[in-house]
């Protein structure tokens, strides 16, 4: 079979069921698929024509073919243990470990050479440290950062060829079906899920610090009611330092722990704000007495005039998005709060620039770019003449494609689940954009332009469909994302101020510009 069917036959691997999901793609990435001979690529093929229900039948022995050699082949993918593989063990409690024996030897050709020691990682590919390759006279050329680590971190990991994301070592899939935004945040910030006690503390201490000054409420009229709540965003976080004019130290930790603590409960209240001061509509004070996802759409919804009861289903689907946003190792927004931070700057203003780099539609505002797309396609029947002006490199589709993603997007498969429970409950299943989403979904996957460049959705491509089913407008899509990716950024930056090593970032340049010449008057100039 040739690589164009077989790389078709892995997408079409992914079901509408996640647990199928699960089994195909384990079964790809521990290599079984790729082993397998033409008679089982045979059978496979068939598989996938299967109903789901009928399949998760099968996958759980509920019923059994007669054909042996089928059989045996779904017996094989049946086998396959979710998070065996999945678990971080392990972890090195000591800073980096240095490889005695493993250096990397560089000859610079002028009869200098230098070595420099490797770093293993935990998993994952492991790092020469070149912080000393200055010396050699040479400084290391890596724009965009395709190959260099910027820190060390215990946080976060992507296996971005297998589509794996864990949070502190626990799998994406395992949170997102137990654990709640809350619960993530603690465990990104403190490194263990919480006991019993440490979360109610934790949950106590974010629902008391939600409201926010209420001078704040006057600091919005400076904004037109246009303004996008992006801008407003960025502005009002940055502007809640000036809310707490007492000396930040950020060496200190009791400091850093209440910096984080008012961030993470008052940015539902500012992103609430940030809608309601464009719609014209009264801010709702928080409720503490909800949940932190249901006081969000509280926030967002209610009115004075009469009861608002948040629905426990969107609630939960919203706080899975908020959980599945809440971090992503060194994206660009993150590597903006550390940078930013490490000029000991105060938390309120490396979160500011974070937000302000979220805000680009190649990161956070691709779910809005999203939908913008879906509403310029308009029809089914344009949707192949959109996908070739994107073959054509005309416009990129948006929410396809991963700087670190090769395979899926281990969250776009939870979206999608999560998509269909919500319009689901909501009654919108035949919801025209959806259904748009999925035939470009399916065409793109299908595509071989897109399976040569390994390009698969990613969480943006569905996070905005359920937002929208929510009733939340397009623009404020990327606020939604900088509320999650607060909690990330956080535990980042506390992680780079802890670091013993701690130094301002810096980089370098490969300067080509003029070497130097002299100044003309400008009576003299051409
Ligand atoms: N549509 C069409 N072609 C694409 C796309 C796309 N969405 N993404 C990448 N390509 C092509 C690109 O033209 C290039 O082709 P060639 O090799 O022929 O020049 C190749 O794939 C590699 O692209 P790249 O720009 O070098 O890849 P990158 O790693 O620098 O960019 C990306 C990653 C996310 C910025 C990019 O895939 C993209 O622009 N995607 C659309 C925006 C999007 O959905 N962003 C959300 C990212 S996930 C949320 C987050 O973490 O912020």
């Amino acid at each position: 079979m040739d690589y164009i069917s077989i790389e078709k036959m892995k997408w079409r691997s992914r079901r509408s069921i996640l647990e199928l999901d699960l089994f195909f793609a384990r079964f790809i990435n521990e290599g079984k698929f790729a082993r397998m001979d033409e008679v089982q690529l045979g059978y496979y093929q068939q598989l996938l024509e299967f109903e789901d229900g009928d399949l998760l039948q099968l996958f759980q022995g509920k019923v059994r073919l007669t054909d042996p050699l089928f059989q045996k082949l779904i017996d094989e993918i049946a086998q396959v243990d979710f998070y065996k593989e999945s678990t971080m063990t392990d972890v090195n409690e000591n800073k980096v470990e240095v490889q005695n024996q493993r250096v990397v030897k560089v000859d610079f050709g002028n009869g200098q050479t230098a070595e420099y020691p490797i770093y293993k990682a935990t998993i994952g590919q492991d790092v020469v440290d070149f912080r000393a390759f200055g010396k050699s006279g040479f400084w290391s050329y890596d724009p965009a950062f395709l190959a260099t680590a910027a820190c060390e971190s215990k946080i976060t990991y992507i296996d971005g060829d297998k589509g794996q994301l864990f949070y502190r070592g626990y799998p994406i899939e395992q949170l997102a079906e137990h654990s709640t935004h809350l619960e993530g945040a603690y465990t990104l910030l403190n490194g263990e899920l919480p006991t019993k006690a440490q979360k109610e503390e934790f949950e106590t201490s974010v629902r008391y610090h939600t409201m926010v000054h209420d001078q704040f409420l006057s600091f919005f009229k400076g904004f037109r009611r246009d303004s996008h709540p992006m801008a407003m965003l960025a502005g009002a976080v940055s502007a809640m330092a000036a809310f707490y004019p007492e000396a930040f130290d950020f060496k200190n930790a009791d400091h850093r722990k209440i910096a984080i603590v008012r961030l993470i409960a008052k940015m539902p209240t500012i992103v609430a704000m940030c809608y309601r001061y464009g719609q014209g509509l009264p801010f709702m004070y928080p409720r503490n007495d909800l949940d932190y996802s249901s006081n969000f759409l509280y926030m967002m919804f209610a009115t004075p005039c009469e009861p608002y009861v948040p629905n426990p289903v969107i609630a939960k689907a919203f706080d899975r998005i908020l959980l599945l946003h809440a971090d992503h190792e060194q994206n660009a927004s993150t590597s903006t709060v550390r940078l930013a931070g490490s000029s000991g700057t105060h938390p309120f203003a490396a979160i500011a620039a974070g937000v302000s780099c979220l805000w680009g539609p190649a990161h956070g505002g691709a779910n809005e770019a999203v939908l913008k797309m879906l509403n310029e396609i308009g029809d089914e029947s344009r949707v192949e003449a959109f996908m070739q002006g994107v073959k054509d490199k005309k416009y990129r589709l948006m929410g396809f494609g991963h700087r670190v993603y090769k395979n899926m997007d281990p969250r776009a498969s939870i979206m999608r689940k999560t998509c269909y429970e919500v319009l689901d409950v909501l009654g919108k299943h035949d919801d025209p954009l959806f259904k748009l989403a999925m035939k470009l979904e399916k065409i793109a996957l299908e595509d071989s332009y897109f399976i040569e460049k390994k390009l698969y959705p990613n969480v943006d491509f569905y996070s905005g469909i359920i937002q929208r089913a929510i009733g939340i407008p397009t623009e404020m899509f990327t606020a939604i994302f900088a509320l999650a990716r607060t909690v990330g950024w956080l535990a980042q930056w506390q992680e780079m101020i802890e670091d013993p090593d701690l130094k301002i970032g810096r980089p370098r340049q490969l300067y080509t510009g003029y070497s130097s010449r002299n100044y003309v008057a400008v009576a003299e100039r051409k």
